[in-house]
């Protein structure tokens, strides 16, 4: 009797997934009856180029000795470099778009879905990692940049990293930048695709908000311009994520201006030196500051000296388009406390700052941003928040305790917005953390020391971020509780047989307004779900309008 019933539940559940995979587009090996094979693949693949030798050379599977290093060249969250975290059936590393085209069509026909590569730094290794078979187009060998210093402008190839735009600006002119983040690895397209802030978000905005032009790879192969795709899914494309719809093969950005002189600081203080009091009063005064200064604050909890009692740490890292003397008048009349003298500032060309922050001093040789292995790697996981309301001075108390329980393997980064972000609606594009954020709050364990995020030390770390997050709960942005897709976190959930079930998560990355357009462009751009990943944007069997 037991197992009758036992049984019968697990048919309901089977024809319940048949249903629910039906409704958002069934495995294509089920659909087109194949196994996926290596062979299979890599003989589609040879076949649909003109020249054997160039094609057979950009194709790797795990019997190739290059497949391990090629691969774990970008997996920039160490968490998943561990030998049971599944791995692509066939990396392939294309050098033109008509190889791109082959392999998307190949890995249609022969059941294999497809992750496409840039920079790797995918919080989740969505890039590179998945629990199905899967082929990975990595874009290493698509990385050309175009400067047109006279309209201002540049075109990147998807596959480029952030510090070789700086690298390539810089070789024209030091008077134009890009809006981009600060770590030089991180790849433009994931960057692009998720809204993407950094140094000049509060002068210039996001990334996304600066593309002019896109060029595109939909599911049939065809290639498309902002005019021929339509504004729908270029809106899409710039804060939805673009592995939702397709291929970014290169970006059009607007280049904009910068001074030749920028101005960096550093603020290295303990509570002890009176560092309570100068964050409680950051809220009030640097989201509204002049839009020239950035101001991140980094947190972690230490011990003193070589006693068992702890301090917090913070650093104020200021960047300032412009020279000391104009910057240092204004932060005595606006924030004296901060206590920023002629003596903690440098001044340094643009490029220099993006050395800076990407952790090499400034008289390094600027080259270093194209080195993609120079910046360190971390085995990590992430969370973040935006703070729309300054916290009380009891809610800080609260936080420094918490901080406190951990073993000080967690940092907490605060990134200043207002400033032009005040300017932007939430829907102009998908990114919608815009006006009244105050500040972005990135959260993060690491797992240095540990061989994988399931020993017991790393399970109490993950537990101490989850309590953290908790315990914030009240001092942030609720209704959705908001939060950054390029700090995604799987942990939000991942269902999307329903649109209450993705709402979930997809409320909190989009807002609902967003999110829902984000399904109906996906509806037309992608059917069938092709471009899918465990928080990829849903497609569903009912109109949107009847949910
Ligand atoms: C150390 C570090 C520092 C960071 N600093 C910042 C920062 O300052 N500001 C900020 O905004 N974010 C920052 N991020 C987050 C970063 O923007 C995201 O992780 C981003 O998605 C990374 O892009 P990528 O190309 O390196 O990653 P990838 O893992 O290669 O890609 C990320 C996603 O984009 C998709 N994708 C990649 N290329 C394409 C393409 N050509 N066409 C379609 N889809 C594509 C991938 O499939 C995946 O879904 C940082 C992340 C890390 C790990
Ligand atoms: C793409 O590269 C292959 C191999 O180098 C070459 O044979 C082919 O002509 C190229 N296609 C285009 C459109 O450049
Ligand atoms: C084919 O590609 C190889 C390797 O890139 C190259 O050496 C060769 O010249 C190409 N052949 C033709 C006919 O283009
Ligand atoms: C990797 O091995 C496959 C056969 O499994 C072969 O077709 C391909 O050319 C090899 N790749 C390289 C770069 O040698
Ligand atoms: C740069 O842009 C200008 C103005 O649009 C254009 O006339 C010129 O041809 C471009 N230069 C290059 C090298 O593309
Ligand atoms: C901050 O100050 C402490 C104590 O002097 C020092 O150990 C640490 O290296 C400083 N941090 C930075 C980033 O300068
Ligand atoms: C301000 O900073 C200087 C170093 O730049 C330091 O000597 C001084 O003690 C600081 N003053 C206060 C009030 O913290
Ligand atoms: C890039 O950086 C790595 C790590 O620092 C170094 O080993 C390597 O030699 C560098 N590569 C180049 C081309 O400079
Ligand atoms: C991989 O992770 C497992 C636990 O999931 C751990 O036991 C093992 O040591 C890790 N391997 C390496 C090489 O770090």
């Amino acid at each position: 009797m037991k197992n009758i019933n036992l049984s019968s539940i697990f048919l309901l559940i089977l024809s319940l997934s048949f249903v629910v995979s039906q409704s958002h587009g069934s495995p294509l090996s089920s659909i087109l009856d194949v196994t996926p094979t290596s062979e299979n693949f890599i003989t589609c693949l040879q076949s649909n180029s003109n020249n054997l030798t160039a094609i057979s050379q950009l194709i790797f599977t795990p019997t190739n000795t290059s497949y391990t290093p090629i691969w774990q060249a970008a997996v920039n969250n160490l968490r998943f470099i561990n030998s049971s975290i599944p791995r692509p059936s066939i990396i392939v590393t294309p050098t033109n778009e008509t190889q791109i085209q082959a392999a998307l069509s190949c890995a249609k026909k022969h059941g294999y879905e497809l992750r496409i590569r840039c920079g790797g730094h995918d919080f989740e290794g969505l890039s590179y990692t998945a629990k199905v078979p899967f082929v990975m187009i990595d874009l290493v060998n698509m990385k050309s940049i175009d400067v047109n210093v006279s309209d201002a402008s540049a075109w990147v190839q998807g596959g480029a990293v952030l510090g070789e735009l700086y690298y390539a600006i810089s070789r024209y002119t030091d008077t134009l930048s890009f809006p981009a983040g600060i770590c030089p690895a991180v790849g433009v397209s994931g960057f692009l695709g998720g809204g993407g802030y950094g140094n000049l978000v509060r002068k210039y905005a996001t990334g996304g908000d600066n593309v002019l032009d896109v060029r595109f790879m939909d599911v049939n192969g065809n290639i498309l311009d902002r005019k021929s795709m339509g504004e729908d899914l270029f809106w899409a494309l710039r804060g939805g994520v673009a592995s939702s719809f397709g291929i970014v093969l290169a970006w059009k950005l607007r280049l904009v201006a910068v001074p030749e002189t920028v101005t960096f600081f550093l603020v290295n203080i303990t509570l002890e030196q009176g560092a309570n009091d100068i964050y409680y009063k950051y809220q009030y005064v640097l989201p509204n500051f002049d839009r020239d200064l950035q101001v991140s604050v980094q947190l972690n909890s230490e011990y003193i000296g070589n006693t068992r009692k702890k301090t917090i740490r913070m650093l104020f890292r200021g960047l300032y388009q412009g020279g000391i003397d104009t910057l240092l008048p204004l932060l005595n009349k606006g924030f004296p406390e901060l206590n920023v003298t002629r003596e903690i500032c440098q001044e340094v060309r643009p490029i220099q700052a993006s050395l800076l922050f990407g952790g090499f001093t400034p008289s390094t040789p600027a080259e270093i941003l194209t080195n993609r292995s120079a910046v360190p790697r971390l085995s990590f996981k992430s969370t973040s928040d935006y703070v729309k309301t300054p916290i009380p001075k009891s809610g800080l108390r609260k936080i420094w305790r918490k901080m406190f329980e951990s073993d000080t393997f967690e940092a907490l980064q605060m990134y200043t917005f207002g400033g032009k972000m005040e300017e932007y609606s939430d829907t102009a594009t998908p990114y919608p953390h815009r006006a009244g954020v105050l500040y972005q709050v990135y959260k993060t364990v690491l797992f240095t020391g540990q061989p994988s995020d399931t020993t017991a030390v790393s399970r109490r770390r993950l537990a101490w971020l989850r309590s953290f997050d908790k315990m914030i709960e009240p001092y942030v942005s609720s209704n959705p509780r908001e939060a950054y897709v390029n700090y995604n976190d799987l942990d939000l959930g991942v269902g999307s047989r329903t649109f209450k079930e993705a709402s979930l998560w997809g409320d909190r990355y989009w807002k609902r307004d967003n999110f829902k357009r984000l399904i109906r462009i996906k509806a037309k751009v992608d059917p069938d779900n092709f471009f899918r990943h465990p928080q990829s944007i849903p497609v569903f069997s009912t109109y949107l309008s009847d949910i």
